[in-house]
C-alpha cells in the first residue's frame, strides 16, 4: 500500500515537472512559452497582428542560437475574445503544456482572468498591451510591454492642457469598463491639477447604440473646448460622429483604445483632426529594423499591436537570458528589473511596482490618413506643471 502511494506521489510530482522550466535546460529541450490572444471574435484585429509580432520574434530568437542553445517554442491559443475561453487556455498552458511563461492577452479584463491563474502557478506572464493599473497590483508574476493607465490618462492630461492648450473639458466613459472608468479617473485627477475643469460628465452602458442622449447629457456643447473619451475604437466612432453631428466644433480626445487602423475607416470624415493615444511610432528610429523585418516576413505594415507583440517575447527573451534558470521565479526576478529595454515601441523600464514606464505616442485623423503629432515621455508627464 505504502508503496502505492510512494509511486502515486512520485507520479505527480513528475507530472508537475516542467522539463524545460525548473533549471538550466538542456539545448535538445526547447523552451515551452504559452500565447493567449484573441485571433477569432469581435477583438481579433488585435489578435492577430500581434501573434504575427510574436511569431516574428520566436523566429529570429531561434535563428541567433535562441536561450543558451534552447529553442523557443510557442504554444498558441485563440482566446476567441471570450473570458471564459481565456481561463480554459491559461489552464491549458499552464497543466498540460507546461509552459516557462506566457504572452497575452489583449483586453485588460480578460488578461486578469489569466493573470490569476499564472500567479498560482507562480509563472510569469507578459500581456502585450493590457494597460489597466490592478494587473500589476499584487501579482508579482504579471507584467506588460505597455505603459499602464496611470501613465497614460496623466499624459492625456498633460497633453489637453498643455500640447491642445485646452481648459472646459466634458469625459464620456463606458460604465462597465474597468479600463475606461480607471482611465478618465487618472485623466481628471491629472487635468484638474494642471487647472483643467470637468465641466461635464456621462457614462453609457456597454452595447449603447443609440449615441443621441449619450450626446446629449453633456449639456451645452459650446461650452466645451475638449471632449475625452477613454473608450474602445467602434464606440469611439460613433461618439464622434454623434457630437460632430449636434454640432460640437471643438477638440476630441481618445486613450489608446482608439489605436486601430478601423478607427478612421469606421470615423469617416467626422474623425477628421481627432487626437487619441498610440503605442507605436513605426517612423521613429526605435522602429526601423522591426517595421523592415516584420514586412519582409508577413508583407504587410506592422501596427501598435504586432510592435507590442514583439516587444513581449523580446522582453521575456531578454529575461531567459539573464536569468540563471528558466524557473518561473527567476525569469520574474528578471522581468521586474528590465532597466532601458529596447523595443520596437521604444525604451521601457520597469519602477520598483514592476510598471512599465515608457513613452506615450499622440496621434491625429487628418482626412483618411493618421499622423504622429508627439511623444511625451514619461519624466515629463510626471514633471509637468
Ligand atoms: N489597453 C486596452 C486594455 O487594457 C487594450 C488595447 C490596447 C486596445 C491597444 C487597443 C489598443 O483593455
Amino acid at each position: 500500500m505504502r508503496q502505492v502511494a510512494i509511486l502515486a506521489g512520485l507520479c505527480v510530482a513528475l507530472l508537475a515537472l516542467r522539463p524545460s522550466c525548473e533549471a538550466q535546460p538542456a539545448a535538445k529541450d526547447p523552451i515551452l512559452v504559452g500565447v493567449m490572444l484573441p485571433l477569432s471574435g469581435s477583438i481579433a484585429d488585435f489578435g492577430k497582428s500581434a501573434h504575427q509580432g510574436v511569431l516574428l520574434a520566436a523566429e529570429q530568437i531561434n535563428a541567433a542560437g535562441g536561450i543558451k542553445g534552447a529553442q523557443i517554442k510557442l504554444k498558441v491559443i485563440d482566446t476567441r475574445s471570450d473570458p471564459a475561453k481565456v481561463e480554459a487556455a491559461a489552464k491549458k498552458l499552464i497543466n498540460e503544456d507546461k509552459v516557462c511563461a506566457a504572452i497575452g492577452d489583449v483586453a485588460s479584463g480578460h488578461t486578469l482572468v489569466a493573470a490569476r491563474l499564472f500567479k498560482d502557478a507562480k509563472l510569469p506572464l507578459i500581456t502585450p498591451c493590457s494597460t489597466n493599473d490592478t494587473l500589476t497590483e499584487g501579482n508579482p508574476w504579471l507584467f506588460r510591454a505597455c505603459f499602464a493607465d496611470k501613465q497614460q490618462g496623466e499624459a492625456c492630461a498633460v497633453f489637453a492642457r498643455q500640447r491642445l492648450q485646452k481648459s472646459k473639458i466634458a469625459v464620456l466613459t463606458e460604465r462597465d469598463s474597468a479600463y475606461s472608468k480607471a482611465l478618465a479617473e487618472s485623466f481628471k485627477k491629472r487635468a484638474k491639477e494642471l487647472s483643467g475643469e470637468i465641466v461635464a460628465e456621462n457614462n453609457y452602458g456597454s452595447g449603447t447604440n443609440d449615441w443621441a442622449p449619450v450626446v446629449e447629457a453633456l449639456g451645452d456643447l459650446s461650452k466645451l473646448d475638449l471632449v475625452f473619451a477613454p473608450v474602445y475604437y467602434s464606440d469611439a466612432a460613433m461618439i464622434t460622429q454623434e457630437l460632430r453631428q449636434q454640432g460640437y466644433t471643438g477638440t476630441i480626445l481618445g486613450g489608446d483604445g482608439w489605436d486601430s487602423d478601423q478607427i478612421v475607416k469606421l470615423g469617416g470624415k467626422a474623425l477628421d483632426g481627432a487626437y487619441w493615444v498610440g503605442h507605436f511610432n513605426a517612423a521613429s528610429d526605435d522602429a526601423k529594423e522591426f517595421v523592415a523585418a516584420f514586412r519582409k516576413k508577413h508583407d504587410a505594415q506592422p501596427d501598435s499591436l504586432a510592435a507590442l507583440g514583439y516587444d513581449a517575447l523580446m522582453m521575456l527573451k531578454k529575461a531567459f537570458m539573464d536569468a540563471k534558470t528558466t524557473t518561473g521565479k527567476e525569469v520574474a526576478d528578471a522581468l521586474a528589473s528590465l532597466k532601458e529595454f529596447k523595443g520596437a515601441t521604444g525604451l521601457m523600464s520597469m519602477d520598483e511596482k514592476r510598471v512599465t514606464k515608457k513613452s506615450v505616442f499622440f496621434f491625429r485623423a487628418k482626412g483618411e490618413a493618421i499622423t504622429f503629432d508627439r511623444e511625451l515621455k514619461a519624466e515629463d508627464v510626471a514633471k509637468a506643471k
